[in-house]
């Protein structure tokens, strides 16, 4: 399958802008934020100009038409994902979806002395929250050390889960730095034949956007998903969870619509998922999201994978013939996802990043809210260049010119 990436391009008015004069936008940040194709605009525009009321409560044709786009958002991404829709819950984004984790199922489910696992290569949105929770609670966090070419230790995940004691594993799907698909049934067994009550939550921030995902085949408890990395507006993301465990839980947040009775004295609360969903919802961006779900369901994530497979393999192999340049992560593209860290010897990534920019070509320089696998690694930060659909061999031209000019230029 390939992907007809000209035409692709054609639905992404941002791709046909120049940033300087005569040159046109290179942009390789869509592990950062993707850019939205015309059906995920026109979505939006259309509920605002056309069926813009509130869901859920009115009685009227407009409020029956945003109740449905909003539900509709929720049915399609509970499809894309294969989950039950009852366990979707949209969040603004995937930092919320793992905060509403931490807050309703660790500290309500912990005590002290229990074991949380995590891993080095996190994102901190699945990291501060554990840790935050972990302080308070007294719990105990261990984390799954790094091979040397940025995979996870799965000989020493087993030694760490050895005594029984973690009953909550927060990992990532695919890591945001080095690229790494994890191996997450893998995981998953090793926590569970250790301790078959074990909860496990996985960020699947970077995989949903980037290759099919099945929440079911997972068989994960919980797992974040973020609207503005799949083509779809800010402001959206979702906890794809199992409905039970979601009925387990106590909400998060309180106050309108995620009730079912109040008194002056009492309250219940909704069936699942609207008990997490409290308040207005973000009603434009579900539409949007929906139809970012099209537009990626037309396309085909297979498709899209194998795409992002082969451009992230050429890319690797253009890297690794630059002299004093390394790839942080596997090297072998089936093992990743289209994120590539890389480092020029001596040369400041930041300065890699001002070289690309004079050249039209967007990437992200920084430690990339992942400073536990900075500090792994040795760094303080790293150039990162994403691909995505719209990306082709093109533009990893200006991209290859770029760190070679830097290099030339900055090396002390
Ligand atoms: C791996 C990973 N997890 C979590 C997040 C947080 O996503 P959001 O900012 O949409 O909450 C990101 C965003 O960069 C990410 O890359």
């Amino acid at each position: 399958m390939t992907l007809d990436v000209q035409t692709i391009r054609k639905d992404f008015p941002v791709l046909s802008r120049e940033v300087h004069p005569d040159t046109r936008l290179v942009y390789l940040d869509s592990a950062a934020s993707s850019q939205t194709p015309l059906p995920v605009l026109e979505a939006m525009d259309h509920y605002y100009r056309w069926s813009r009321s509130n869901v859920h409560r009115g009685v009227y044709r407009l409020a029956e038409e945003a109740t449905d786009l909003y539900e509709g958002g929720r049915t399609k991404l509970a499809a894309f994902v294969d989950a039950d829709p009852r366990g979707v819950v949209f969040t603004k984004n995937a930092t919320e979806a793992i905060n509403l984790v931490a807050y309703s199922w660790v500290r309500r489910h912990h005590k002290p002395g229990d074991v949380l696992l995590s891993t080095l290569m996190e994102h901190h949105a699945n990291h501060v929250p554990f840790l935050y929770a972990a302080k308070d609670l007294g719990l105990e966090v261990r984390h799954v050390p790094l091979t040397e070419d940025g995979r996870l230790d799965l000989d020493a995940a087993r030694d760490l889960v050895a005594d029984g004691r973690v009953k909550f594993l927060a990992m990532v799907h695919v890591s945001n730095v080095l690229g790494t698909r994890n191996d997450v049934a893998a995981m998953t067994a090793l926590v569970r034949d250790a301790n078959p009550e074990a909860v496990v939550l996985v960020d699947g921030t970077q995989a949903v956007p980037q290759m099919p995902v099945s929440f079911r085949d997972l068989d994960v408890d919980f797992y974040a998903v973020t609207g503005h990395k799949m083509c779809g507006p800010t402001g959206i993301g979702a906890l794809v969870a199992k409905p039970e465990r979601l009925e387990e839980m106590d909400p998060f947040l309180t106050g309108g619509e995620m009730i079912r009775d109040v008194s002056i004295e009492s309250v219940t609360w909704n069936d699942v998922p609207a008990k997490f969903e409290a308040g207005t919802p973000m009603i434009a961006e579900a539409a949007g999201l929906a139809a970012a779900v099209d537009y990626l369901t037309g396309i085909g994530m297979q498709a899209v994978r194998e795409h992002e497979t082969a451009l992230t393999q050429t890319f690797i192999d253009r890297l690794s013939q630059v002299e004093g340049v390394t790839v942080h992560g596997p090297r072998d593209a089936e093992l990743r996802g289209g994120a590539i860290s890389f480092a020029i010897d001596g040369v400041h990534p930041h300065d890699v990043g001002a070289m690309l920019d004079s050249k039209g070509v967007c990437v992200r320089v920084g430690h990339h809210c992942a400073k536990p696998l900075m500090k792994h690694l040795g760094v303080v930060a790293t150039a990162r260049a994403s691909l995505y659909l719209y990306n082709d061999v093109d533009d990893l031209d200006p991209l290859v010119e770029g760190i070679v000019a830097a290099r030339s230029f900055f090396r002390r």
